[in-house]
């Protein structure tokens, strides 16, 4: 829901299926031009609406001579184009170059030679560290293209031609296992293209508000259900920044929450922010909910319909007024969605609650739909929030309800509670519930088994639960390794969860990467 003029004058990727797709178009982000990733057969239409100053094709795991190879559409090649891998072949192939599978698959690292010539090396040095992934390559190059680097595999590593803005390379400069990449992707952008870095926070800011403005109107209303997780809250704190009190926020204590966490959002919106929240309790709807269930897509299912049902009530009561629902979708969930693209195959596997009811026909506001991860949460922290809400890990809809093994009590939910905290406040204190430099973690937590244990504790036999810590390394939830975590960390936790905890006696540490495992137990 961006302003054309952040829009314009930006890049448009085109996805060829590559699992590098996102990632080019975050390193252009960062390089503050504006990008969007389209399917590489969208709608002209739709692609030039953006007024884009030049096109990069991704890699993709087709053959260009493949009898259904997707193909280049034709408007691209009236504006600077940069292709990467595929893109390279396709650009060659479509101008009547020749690309053949390669007698020798490249997969990994390269070392790369150029004079230092062209602008799309600039600064290079005259050999350098390079990623490839391919298994074709290309035998004779299209007419007007001149070679500017060498691998000792393939002759044609990049190629320029001599009086078009047509550019390629065969490695993939998006990744960091090319560490100057970046540098390849700026020269393009900046000497070659004639980008401006427009593209900022700020900028966004700006523009998102005064979209949300236009699109809700002089007295629109719009309602928004609060999680308690990063892309709600920001695109809440956007929206109340925009329309004021014209926002109601629905927050739904499901009494799955960690320790302080409902009230910890109830105090950050409504006393901080001054937001119209309205808090609702369901603690003892959502138990009564799961009484005696314990298998866990039927907790899911649950959990996801009571939501609804709850959400809807407050919806049904404000919808004579309100007319628009927000919602923090963010620009992964549209690109990974199956309607936007037919190439790229990640599908979201988690959806916690379905639609609202059709008598609810609410129009929606996305302000975050174009924004990643990343920057969404660098518009959090310029729009005030705690760096504790920012840089929250990721929680499921249902809580701990799938941490929670077994028979859901209150009693042993709130076991579970106190467990959960002292693990994250343990790592939280030694730097380790972030990843960086690569230790910490991206996602850990507690979960409650369904197992008892015999232990002993001053002179006395115990018979008690058990709780197993979790923590993850992981980039994109897909694959997860577990975290290789100090002893002393896990020592420290374990010592104070048996010690403090009542009622559990024994502490486990999880050493299951996924796959074969996932990060949830249930
Ligand atoms: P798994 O367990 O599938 O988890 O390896 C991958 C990521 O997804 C989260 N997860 C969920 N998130 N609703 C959610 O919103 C769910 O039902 C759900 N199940 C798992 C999990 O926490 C991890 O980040």
């Amino acid at each position: 829901m961006l302003g054309d003029n952040l829009r314009s004058g930006g890049v448009v990727i085109l996805d060829y299926g590559s699992q590098y797709t996102q990632l080019i178009a975050r390193r252009v982000r960062e390089l503050q031009v504006y990008a969007e990733v389209f399917p590489f057969d969208a709608e002209s239409d739709k692609v030039l609406a953006n007024r884009p100053s030049a096109f990069i094709l991704s890699g993709g795991p087709a053959s260009v001579y493949e009898p259904d190879a997707p193909t280049l559409p034709d408007y691209v090649l009236d504006h600077p184009t940069l292709g990467i891998c595929y893109g390279m072949q396709l650009l060659t192939h479509h101008l009547g170059g020749r690309v053949a599978p390669s007698s020798k698959r490249e997969y990994g690292s390269a070392t790369v030679h150029h004079d230092g010539a062209h602008p799309l090396l600039k600064g290079l040095p005259s050999e350098f560290e390079v990623w490839m992934s391919h298994g074709d390559r290309l035998e004779t190059l299209a007419d007007g293209f001149q070679a500017l680097a060498t691998s000792d595999n393939a002759p044609y590593v990049a190629i320029a031609h001599r009086e078009k803005s047509w550019y390629a390379v065969q490695f993939h400069p998006e990744v960091s296992h090319t560490p100057l990449g970046t540098q390849v992707l700026a020269n393009f952008l900046f000497e070659l293209v004639g980008c401006r870095p427009k593209w900022s926070t700020g900028a966004f800011i700006e523009d998102a508000i005064r979209a949300i403005q236009a699109q809700v109107g002089e007295d629109g209303r719009v309602l928004l259900g609060l999680s308690g997780g990063v892309d709600s809250a920001v695109a809440g704190t956007l929206i109340q920044q925009a329309i004021g009190n014209r926002l109601t926020a629905v927050f739904v204590d499901n009494g799955l929450l960690r320790l302080n966490e409902a009230h910890e959002v109830i105090r950050v919106f409504r006393a901080e922010h001054g937001m119209n929240l309205v808090a609702i309790n369901g603690a003892e709807t959502f138990l009564s909910a799961l009484t005696g269930i314990t298998e866990p897509e039927q907790k899911r299912k649950i959990i996801g319909k009571t939501f609804i049902d709850l959400f809807a009530e407050q919806a049904r009561q404000l919808s004579g007024t309100v007319r628009f629902l927000a919602q923090g979708t963010i620009y992964p969930d549209v690109i990974e969605s199956a309607a936007h693209s037919k190439t790229a195959h990640i599908i979201k596997s988690h959806h916690n609650v379905g639609g609202l009811p059709a008598d609810l026909p609410f129009q929606l506001v996305e302000p975050l739909r174009d924004l990643f991860k990343d920057e969404v949460r660098c518009v959090g922290e310029s729009l005030g929030l705690p760096s504790s809400l920012v840089w929250r890990q990721p929680f499921p809809g249902p809580g701990l309800a799938i941490r929670c093994l077994g028979e859901i009590t209150w009693e042993r939910l709130e076991k579970l509670r106190h467990a959960d905290h002292i693990f994250t406040t343990t790592l939280a204190e030694a730097g380790y519930l972030r990843r960086t430099d690569g230790h910490g973690s991206d996602q850990a937590f507690a979960v409650l088994l369904p197992v008892k244990a015999v232990g002993v504790m001053g002179d006395q036999r115990t018979y008690q639960e058990v709780i197993a810590l979790r923590a993850v390394a992981t980039d994109d939830f897909m694959t997860a390794d577990w975290a290789r975590l100090p002893m002393e960390l896990l020592a420290k936790a374990s010592r104070r969860i048996v010690n403090e905890v009542a009622g559990v006696n024994r502490v486990v540490y999880d050493i299951t990467s996924k796959p074969p495992g996932t990060i949830e137990w249930e």
